[in-house]
């Protein structure tokens, strides 16, 4: 049968073959012997080991062992059985069942009790611990033995003698149901358990996977703010020996945007995109930017266009970073009462990230020497942005940088290039006297 080699072939009508064997239709099989003294159940076993590309083409037939010392009710019991078209097995006592039992599976045994040797009930022990067969025990010795107790032994079903052919029937093919109906499940159940592994091995590969794509997302997102990074350093270096104000105002600005409750996400974006706040002064001449002296009108009209170029530098991108880069760009220099530049935006009308980058580059700007002033000190610098709370600078963020002033001055004090200054010790710019600063801040006529 398709290539597997026998010394004996059968026929059988092909009707009888589908009714009782075939797993599916198969219309071309021929089987001829020459044997004609071969039982069923032999014939069962040859065709079950007939297979096509590894799957058994017949159904696995039900095989029965008969135990009975009485030669007769062995006889009458197989050929019952053998009608139904099971595989029928035959021990004379409990010995050589259990031999049997230790080298064929067998699905269900039908034993007599009371027999030489082993009896009955010592091969429904010795089998239920060797192996998963169902037994169904017979007997006439009433008194001695109840149903109950031989279900409490492991039988699974307990049949009198003498027992009409019919009912034993009906009481075999019950067992057989009850035990397909377990093995099924356990089937399912196994089925189960591997899809589960499966499953799990699936969600260990998809995760891994994931892993991996974000990490290689991280390490291209890391360069590519790494890139915007240096091109800011190059413009900052314009006016700015070490490129140091930049990350703080980044470290700053996270630390307000935290505090005032932004979304994560925004105050990551905010960390990468406040260094760009200055990018436009890449466009204002060296002789403008760098002046030590006081600025001239038109000269400081000329600075205020660093947020209208740097606003146009980074327009259009479909990067969150550089769409805020974009606002923080042109808004920084806004005031929350609407005197600021270029456009004089008014209170909320500005960016909230224009509005804390704005007060930290103020801040920023203060504590650090500049080519027209000396750092002024913390004290004096966070009096100065207290006194423009609500005039250039927004409440809440004045508040928030008010209650931040420990950790702000800690991240400034980690750059080299921080130099305190004392407040005994402090020189005010000629802007800052101009302006009348000095006064306001030291209370003095
Ligand atoms: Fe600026």
């Amino acid at each position: 049968m398709y290539g597997a080699s026998y010394d004996s072939v059968y026929f059988f009508s092909i009707e009888v073959l589908r009714k009782n064997f075939l797993t599916y239709p198969c219309n071309e099989l021929i089987i001829i012997t020459q044997k004609l003294t071969h039982s069923t159940g032999d014939i069962i076993r040859l065709m079950t080991t007939g297979s096509l590309s590894g799957k058994s083409l017949f159904k696995t037939p039900v095989t029965l062992l008969i135990v009975d010392d009485e030669s007769a009710i062995r006889e009458m019991l197989k050929l019952l059985f053998e009608r139904e078209g099971y595989h029928c097995l035959t021990a004379e006592n409990g010995h050589q069942a259990l031999k049997i039992l230790e080298s064929i599976k067998v699905d269900a045994v039908v034993t007599d009790i009371n027999m030489p040797g082993m009896n009955g009930i010592e091969l429904l022990r010795q089998g239920k611990k060797r192996c998963n067969s169902d037994f169904i025990v017979i007997t006439g010795y009433v008194d001695d033995f109840t149903y109950d107790r031989m279900i409490e032994e492991g039988a699974s079903d307990f049949i009198y003698k003498p027992v009409a052919n019919k009912e034993m029937l009906i009481r075999l093919k019950r067992v057989l149901r009850e035990r397909s109906l377990l093995m099924e499940r356990e089937r399912i159940t196994e089925d189960l358990a591997e899809s589960n592994l499966q499953l799990k091995k699936y969600t260990e590969e998809l995760n891994q996977a994931l892993g991996e794509l974000k990490s290689a997302h991280e390490e291209l997102r890391a360069a590519y703010l790494d890139t915007i990074n240096r091109l800011v350093i190059a413009a900052e270096f314009k006016d700015e020996d070490t490129g140091d104000h930049i990350l703080r105002i980044s470290l700053f600005s996270a630390l307000i945007a935290e505090k005032i409750g932004l979304s994560s996400d925004l105050v990551a974006n905010l960390r990468y995109a406040a260094p760009m706040h200055d990018i436009g002064k890449i466009g204002i001449p060296d002789k403008i930017l760098l002046k030590p002296a006081c600025l001239t009108r038109d000269e400081f009209e000329i600075i205020k266009t660093h947020t209208t170029i740097g606003a146009s530098i980074l327009a259009g991108s479909k990067s969150d970073v550089l769409r805020i880069a974009h606002d923080i760009s042109l808004t920084h220099h806004e005031k929350w009462n609407g005197q600021g530049y270029p456009h004089g935006l008014k209170g909320e009308k500005i960016p909230i990230t224009g509005r804390i980058v704005g007060l930290l580059d103020v801040f920023d700007a203060l504590t650090s020497p500049r080519p027209y002033k000396q750092p002024y000190p913390i004290e004096i610098t966070l009096d100065i942005i207290k006194k423009d709370r609500e005039r250039h600078f927004d409440p809440m963020i004045v508040d928030a940088f008010e209650s931040c002033i420990g950790e702000i001055s800690s991240i400034k004090k980690d750059f080299r290039s921080f130099f305190t200054a004392q407040t005994n010790d402090m020189h005010w710019s000629e802007r800052d006297i101009q302006a009348g600063m000095d006064k306001i801040i030291l209370g003095v006529d």
